[in-house]
């Protein structure tokens, strides 16, 4: 079957930012992980939808009380629970026979042009808030969509018999009161709360919207629970489990090198290898059989391997909030730790139990990723040697070449694992492309909004704001002029604090921000060609996992960094 393109709502980078209501958790991590736990909770306790609200009370209670979460969040937990319980049966209707129930309240009231009839809002398609995208897409998949509210009106549409099943976005005092009507029809309901209720220009989750409404039985991954597939990935770095999959480390040097590897580290690779393997499996609760796993530990070692090297040639001093690797052992030793690192991933690719062209293009995919990321440090270092002005573009190049070919050189292994087409394989090479330059945007951005590297502008590396303050100086040259001087690296103190107010003043992290979006866009985009729905649904779902997540509350590096007695500003990579 072909699947139709699947695009990201364009509203997403706009959103307004607002506090939730106090009785929703406040932050989107504490969020996903209310939803993960529900999820678990639903399949242990076998919990069969139509759940009558006492059951559904019960039961939130329940899980309010086991989690120790506060109690104000129980409604919220009750919603919630009620669209855990009907998700497979939401999945197996056929988008036709859907409805979309969207809040009016979701535009940017003052300025939306859009006029009502009887049956709602008539979306002008002005592109200002998410409802056009939400409704375009779900459209374009068979739902019937709808723009209103009131119970009655959603009554008399299951009265049709022409709908099946809803997703419906609301507030959560107008979804409690749903409750009686979807029990009493037993049709099956999941519902994606507003943050807000007070009805003006209201927040929600986008990313789950958009995950419900594609949910299908054709995903086998659906019920895949993310976070504890990251939780068991980070479980493979441990010292004993390294010894285990790699054999023991009997010299002084592998154990340097096995300490670098299992020191810290966020993991998305080899997260990404067991993300790919996974959707090609038919029962997703199959064990993670070895190979996977050395696969996994391979393109950790690329990685850790890249930035040992990476922080020689730019002379970092911290990573992780502790001294950088030549740092802690010298030039010499950490250099050949690196390259230590680099011949044990090749050696554990080899070492996987597959036919030999499944390792061949194993190997290809890897050798292949290290000679871009070997020729994009080139054409940065190069640069580095005479620094001359950037644009966008050219810095979004070195991004591409730098950055990207490790995130495509894990997407590639857990493709050959799980044996993908080569078809499959070309839009996982596309998706790659963009998604690495989407993560290292992100970087930029987080270097920027560093309070603690404030001169991160002028390290020694090209950097995405200098080249959006290059590109929007261009009718002013004064500013240009110090721009320019940035980029040679020959402003004075005084001038630094120049850059630093013009970032504000030409709005450079909104700039980068919506660049950031517009290739996390790219690679969505290029799942539209996935016919697989597992490994699409996956790897959309994978966007949101690694930008959705508020870094600053988990990132080891920054937990270090804020550690009493610390005085590192950590650095990061490229
Ligand atoms: C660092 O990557 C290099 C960049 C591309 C920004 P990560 O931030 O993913 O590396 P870990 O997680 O700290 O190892
Ligand atoms: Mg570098």
């Amino acid at each position: 079957m072909q699947l139709p393109i699947v695009s990201l709502p364009r509203a997403v980078p706009l959103q307004r930012q607002r506090q939730p209501k106090e009785n929703i958790p406040q932050t989107l991590s504490e969020r996903e992980q209310i939803r993960n736990g529900l999820r678990d909770y639903v399949a242990i306790n076998k919990a069969v939808p139509p759940l009558s609200f006492t059951d559904l009370r019960a039961h939130a209670e329940r899980y309010v009380e086991q989690e120790g979460l506060d109690p104000i969040y129980t409604d919220y937990v009750g919603v919630l629970l009620n669209s855990e319980v009907w998700r497979d049966r939401l999945a197996s209707v056929p988008y036709e026979r859907r409805l979309l129930l969207l809040p009016k309240c979701l535009r940017i009231e003052d300025q939306c042009p859009a006029p009502f009839d009887e049956f709602g809002l008539l979306c002008k398609q002005c592109g200002l808030c998410s409802i056009q995208d939400l409704q375009e897409e779900a459209e374009r998949l068979g739902y019937a969509v709808l723009v209103a509210e009131g119970s009655a009106l959603v009554m008399a549409i299951i009265e049709t018999g022409k709908i099946d099943a809803i997703v419906g976005v609301s507030c959560l005092s107008v979804l409690e009161k749903s409750f009686p009507y979807m029990e009493a029809a037993a049709i099956p309901g999941v519902a994606i709360p507003l943050l807000q209720d007070d009805c003006k220009d209201v927040t929600v989750d986008l990313d789950w919207v958009w995950e419900v409404l594609h949910l299908t039985s054709d995903d086998r991954t659906h019920r895949l629970n993310l976070d504890a597939l990251r939780e068991e990935v980070k479980c493979w770095f441990t010292a004993a489990s390294l010894d285990e999959l790699m054999g023991p480390a009997g010299s002084e040097t592998e154990r340097q090198a096995r300490a670098w590897l299992a020191k810290d580290g966020k993991r998305w690779r080899p997260f990404l290898v067991a993300c790919v393997w996974k959707a090609a499996q038919e029962d997703p609760d199959l064990e993670i059989p070895t190979s996977v796993k050395k696969a996994a530990i391979a393109v950790e070692c690329f990685h850790k391997a890249s930035l040992a090297h990476d922080d020689i040639e730019d002379d970092d001093d911290y990573r992780y909030g502790e001294a950088t690797l030549h740092h802690e052992h010298g030039v010499p030793v950490a250099l050949n730790l690196g390259d230590l690192l680099l011949g044990d991933g090749y050696r554990l690719i080899l070492e996987c139990d597959l036919p030999g062209d499944q390792r061949v293009a194993m190997a290809q995919a890897a050798a292949a990723g290290h000679r871009t990321l070997s020729l994009g440090q080139g054409a940065e270092l190069n640069w580095t040697r005479n620094p001359q002005p950037l644009d966008t573009l050219k810095v979004i190049d070195i991004f591409r070449q730098k950055t990207s070919p490790a995130f495509e050189v894990a997407l590639q292994l857990g493709a050959a694992l799980a044996d993908v087409s080569p078809e499959e394989a070309e839009v996982i090479s596309r998706y790659s492309e963009a998604l690495g330059i989407a993560y290292q945007i992100r970087d930029d951005i987080d270097d920027l909004q560093d309070d603690e590297s404030p001169n991160d502008l002028i390290a020694l590396r090209p950097s995405l704001p200098l080249a959006i303050l290059f590109d929007r100086t261009k009718a002013k040259p004064d500013d240009r002029k110090l721009v320019e001087k940035a980029w040679r690296r020959e402003s004075s103190a005084e001038e630094i604090e120049q850059l630093n107010s013009m970032i504000e003043e030409y709005d450079v992290v909104t700039r980068c921000q919506v660049l950031q979006e517009s290739y996390k866009e790219q690679a969505v985009q290029c799942l539209g060609e996935l016919e697989n729905a597992s490994l699409k649904g996956l790897l959309r779902r994978v966007v949101s996992k690694i930008f959705s997540i508020d870094v600053k509350d988990w990132c080891s590096e920054f937990e270090a960094r804020n550690a009493p007695g610390s005085q590192t500003g950590a650095s990061t990579v490229g």
